[in-house]
């Protein structure tokens, strides 16, 4: 759940892990360390903080080797502490280690070495990863490289959990050694010079060919070489990857935080969604979605796995999904399907929605899935991530690199993707043809619909300034725009810290209106035609009682309300990409009347690989 970063090559690794750290950050940031090669041995400077306070830090500057690794920490074991940060170090001094992910075994581990005599300074799980490293290095009775490989890949062997690891040994000034089993590694190739990194943005400026690392995959990275072994020590080929994003998409290209810039780049990365997938007069096409009417017939219920804004986004493309498919949908939380016995089986399309690609739940979910003979399909922001190593079929919503940990423009893209493969469905089950023209017309209007929602958001900044002290905040609505409560409510929690509940508007007088009182505020979507008077009862009940109401609507309504946000009209199946907006904006400026920072929220990281 943290970020790792290395380098190896002619120029200071320093810099180039600090710059590459500060990137990483958003994946964890509660401590940072690095460890480079120097000429007296191995040399490590961590401290429990911000990137920001390990770059100032004397020490630092001191640090002139060129290779490196570096870390920064979301706390899994132990608390957020100098001595509890990576790098960890054998107690030879001999290994230095970064990890990402948690050591289930850590505790009989840590005995087994304590019988042997180790001893251990932090109360990390990380702390054993070095150690055995030595112990197995010791005991092996390989020489030269061989015998490093042999004790990394021995210690991978007996660790059970989640890990990306990087290894630095004193023994090999000239060299590093990765590895991973369901925390992400990318290694990007430069000329005479390797970098290793947690994703891809962090060195996207640096190089933009990559190798991508699979489960228990290790390598043994030189200057000008890198070599790829398996489990067993054997020699595996691997093909660089040509990533085509732009660096730039990386940055935060003159906004004041990356969640600002992607909630305006949503005109953008829907357009990027759409692609080439659907035009007005011709069958939509997702190359990669090979799945034929003949399948599509034996199906009996569809599974839409996923979580947090990913779930919400998959609760909104069940509606799409039933109405155009006529397939009943199920939409359910990974971490509580990968823990019961759902039913699934061969007639059951699993979609697992996940911008990372990397949230342990869903990845162990698909995998479930995947036993009770399901086919799998993935829907991914990152071109490679684990998830698209296990599922049958993976697409990706092409929405650019999401950096704030607050998800947005992934959500939009997200319920964008599900509606084109809901087309891509009914087209190849031959049904609803009138529905499914109608809506990829409605879809292509989107990005130009975006551009007219984002104009309202100095009114919405204004309502922002008035309710940022609330204590309480409650979002309703009805059919699709309760999925978009449920997100303007996760939306607000992450980064205010406001408690706040979404409701079913017709939920409430069956117990929560107990709870509003005077001023509470009230926020609602209303975009649903058919739905719009009854919903409207539902705020006057609420009103009655003294709440403030914030309004999120494509009707035209005759009633006095706290401010009314007027979106363009859409499809009801697709109104959730144009709703969700004002509510992030909200959120958005909240966040920045409290002071806090709104690109890393306290205790949450960007990609949650641990469970
Ligand atoms: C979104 O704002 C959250 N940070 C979180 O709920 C997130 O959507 C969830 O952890 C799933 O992440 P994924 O899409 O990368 O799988
Ligand atoms: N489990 C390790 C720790 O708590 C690594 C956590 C991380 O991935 O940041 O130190």
């Amino acid at each position: 759940m943290c970020g790792i970063v290395g380098y190896i090559g002619e120029k200071k690794a320093k810099p180039i892990l600090i710059n590459g750290l500060l990137r990483l950050e958003y994946r964890g940031y509660d401590s940072a360390g690095i460890s480079t090669i120097e000429k007296s041995g191995i040399k490590t400077i961590k401290n429990k903080g911000r990137v920001a306070e390990l770059e100032n830090s004397d020490e630092i500057n001191k640090l002139n080797g060129t290779i490196g690794i570096g870390h920064t920490r979301w706390a899994t074991h132990g608390k957020p502490s100098t001595t509890n940060s990576h790098p960890h170090m054998d107690n030879s001094n001999t290994f230095s280690v970064v990890h990402n992910g948690i050591i289930e075994n850590y505790a009989g581990l840590k005995e087994f070495l304590k019988s042997r005599k180790y001893t251990f300074l932090s109360d990390t799980d990380t702390e054993v990863i070095p150690n055995l490293i030595h112990f197995n290095y010791q005991n092996s009775e390989e020489k030269g490289k061989k015998r490093l490989l042999e004790a990394v890949t021995n210690t991978s062997k007996m660790l059970k959990g989640s890990f990306a690891i990087e290894i630095l040994c004193s023994d090999f000034p000239d060299n590093m050694v990765v590895v991973r089993k369901d925390s992400p590694l990318v290694i990007g190739k430069g000329v005479n010079e390797n970098y290793i990194s947690s994703d891809i943005p962090a060195i996207l400026s640096f190089t933009k060919d990559f190798y991508l690392l699979n489960d228990n995959e290790f390598a043994f990275i030189s200057r000008d070489q890198i070599e790829f072994y398996d489990e067993d020590m054997n020699i595996i080929k691997k093909e660089a990857r040509n990533i085509t994003w732009d660096a730039g998409a990386a940055e935060k290209g003159g906004y004041p935080d990356f969640m600002f810039k992607e909630i305006n780049e949503q005109p953008k990365s829907v357009r990027e969604t759409i692609g080439a997938r659907i035009t007005q007069n011709s069958k939509s096409s997702i190359p990669d979605l090979k799945l034929d009417k003949e399948y599509l017939k034996t199906i009996n219920k569809i599974f839409i796995v996923a979580c947090g804004t990913a779930m919400y986004a998959g609760m909104a493309g069940k509606t799409i999904l039933e109405s155009l498919c006529e397939i009943p949908v199920e939409v359910e939380a990974a971490s509580e399907f990968r823990y019961r016995n759902p039913i699934v089986n061969e007639k059951t399309l699993c979609i697992f929605i996940t911008q990372s690609g990397e949230t342990a739940d869903t990845i162990a979910a698909l995998k479930l899935a995947k036993s009770k003979n399901a086919k799998t399909l993935a829907i991914s922001n990152v071109i490679g991530a684990s998830i698209s190593r296990e599922a049958d079929y993976t697409i990706y919503t092409h929405a650019g690199p999401e950096i704030a940990v607050a998800s947005t423009k992934a959500y939009t893209s997200q319920i964008v993707l599900l509606a084109i493969i809901a087309i891509n469905f009914a087209e190849k089950l031959e049904i609803n043809q009138e529905k499914v023209n109608e809506l990829k017309s409605d879809i292509l209007l989107l990005p130009s619909q975006l551009e007219e929602v984002l104009k309202n958001t100095e009114r919405i900044k204004s309502f922002a300034q008035r309710i940022y002290k609330e204590k309480d905040v409650f979002f309703i609505g009805r059919g699709i725009d309760y999925t978009v409560a449920l997100e303007g409510s996760l939306k607000l929690k992450e980064i205010s810290y406001i408690h706040s509940e979404a409701y079913p508007s017709g939920e409430l007088k069956h117990g929560p209106i107990a709870l509003i009182e005077n001023d509470v505020t009230i926020i609602s979507i209303l975009t649903n035609r058919l739905l719009v008077e009854k919903s409207i009862s539902n705020i006057q009940e609420v009103v009655t009682r003294g709440a403030k109401t914030f309004i999120i609507t494509n009707q035209e309504l005759n009633h006095n309300f706290d401010e009314v946000i007027t979106i363009p009209k859409t499809n009801p199946l697709i109104s959730p990409i144009l709703s969700v907006v004002p509510l992030q904006i909200l959120a958005y400026y909240i966040s920045k009347e409290k002071g806090l920072d709104v690109d890393k929220p306290r205790n949450l990281a960007k990609s949650v690989t641990v469970e």
